[in-house]
């Protein structure tokens, strides 16, 4: 099997390429680098592209049939949200084109398996215990809507050209399957608590006052190294399934609050931390938690890590 890995050389990208290496499938990264980096992805081949641009479609048809590619897994995109607030058009611009592309270079190759990082962003601020991939999304951000419509776009593209395609909806992802994988963006809970720490500031909880048990939010939060193997599951089952688009929660189905976050890091550093609290944030539902029977049973997958787990390679990879 030979798989094009776009976005490959980033967080999540760069775990499913060590495993894709890890099963014996041959790997093509493509990426321009823009967040990512190229020791992440060992001796994969890589093709340095912006797949925004207007000739990477068929820069890439022609790496899929040079390759022998038979799938493609698309991670390329802007993904932060307040960013996404303020710079709209950069968002819908580059992370639409991106998408387009790659959907248009798999039809000129004849690639048929199109895998597509999706977000539960699309969900906005469901009021609901479980999310269940039946809720009607409503994203409350420009990001959000982007993934809504990549979605949107795969469904299509499975239509009218005979591919098969599924979008994950990752909920919080977290930690390290390997230390030089690691997140080094500050951008989600984990990575900003252990970075404030680090430079001996009090890490600052965004409203103690939400309808929970301990008044902070409740987010899921899934091992990266599980989320990168829910990835080659959807490979496995778009081989095997001839059915229409899906979209997957990929969650664990738990909830942590941002005080348990806190403690988790604190135990697993043996420190005591007193965080300050802060505001509310705009835009931040109380719990987001994921049903997860729709991917154990049509793929099989189960998260099987812990918060624990996950903490504590987020921290020994620092
Ligand atoms: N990290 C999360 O918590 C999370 C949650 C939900 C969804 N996602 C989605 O997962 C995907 C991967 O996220 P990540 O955390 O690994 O991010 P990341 O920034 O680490 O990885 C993205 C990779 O894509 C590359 N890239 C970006 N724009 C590109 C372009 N125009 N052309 C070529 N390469 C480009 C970057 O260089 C980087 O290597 C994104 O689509 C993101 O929206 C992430």
């Amino acid at each position: 099997m030979t798989t094009l890995v776009i976005g490959g050389a980033g967080y999540i990208g760069s775990h499913v390429v060590r495993l894709l290496q890890e099963r014996g499938d041959k790997v093509i990264v493509v990426d321009d680098l823009s967040t990512g980096f190229a020791s992440r992805i060992g001796d994969a081949e890589l093709l340095e592209l912006d797949v925004t641009r207007p000739d990477a479609a068929e820069k890439m048809a022609f790496a899929m049939r040079k390759s022998g590619a038979d799938s493609v897994i698309h991670f390329a995109a802007h993904k932060q949200v307040g960013e996404s607030v303020a710079e709209p058009m950069m968002y819908w611009h580059d992370n639409i084109a991106g998408l387009a592309n790659v959907i248009s270079a798999a039809r000129t190759a004849e690639v048929k398996k199109v895998v597509f990082s999706s977000s539960a962003a699309v969900y906005g601020m469901p009021d609901v215990e479980l999310v269940e991939e039946t809720l009607d999304p409503k994203p409350i951000n420009p990001y959000g809507a982007t993934k809504y419509v990549g979605e949107w776009m795969l469904a299509d593209a499975e239509r009218a050209y005979g591919m098969r395609t599924a979008g994950l909806r990752y909920f919080n992802v977290a930690g390290a399957g390997w230390p030089e994988l690691a997140d080094t963006m500050v951008m989600n809970l984990v990575p900003i608590i252990l970075d404030a720490l680090e430079k001996g500031k009090a890490p600052i909880v965004f409203g103690d006052d939400y309808p929970t048990p301990d008044g902070t939010c409740i987010r899921d939060y899934v091992h990266v190294l599980d989320l990168a193997h829910a990835h080659l599951a959807a490979l496995d089952y778009l081989d095997r399934d001839e059915r229409a688009h899906r979209v997957f929660n990929v969650g664990t189905g738990k909830g942590s609050s941002v005080l348990e976050v806190i403690e988790a890091i604190a135990r697993v550093k043996g420190i005591e931390i007193k965080p300050e609290i802060g505001p509310r944030r705009a835009g931040d539902p109380a719990r987001l938690i994921c049903a997860t029977s729709r991917i154990e049973e049509e793929m099989g997958w189960k998260s099987d890590k812990t918060l624990d787990d996950i903490v504590r390679s987020a921290v020994e990879a620092r």
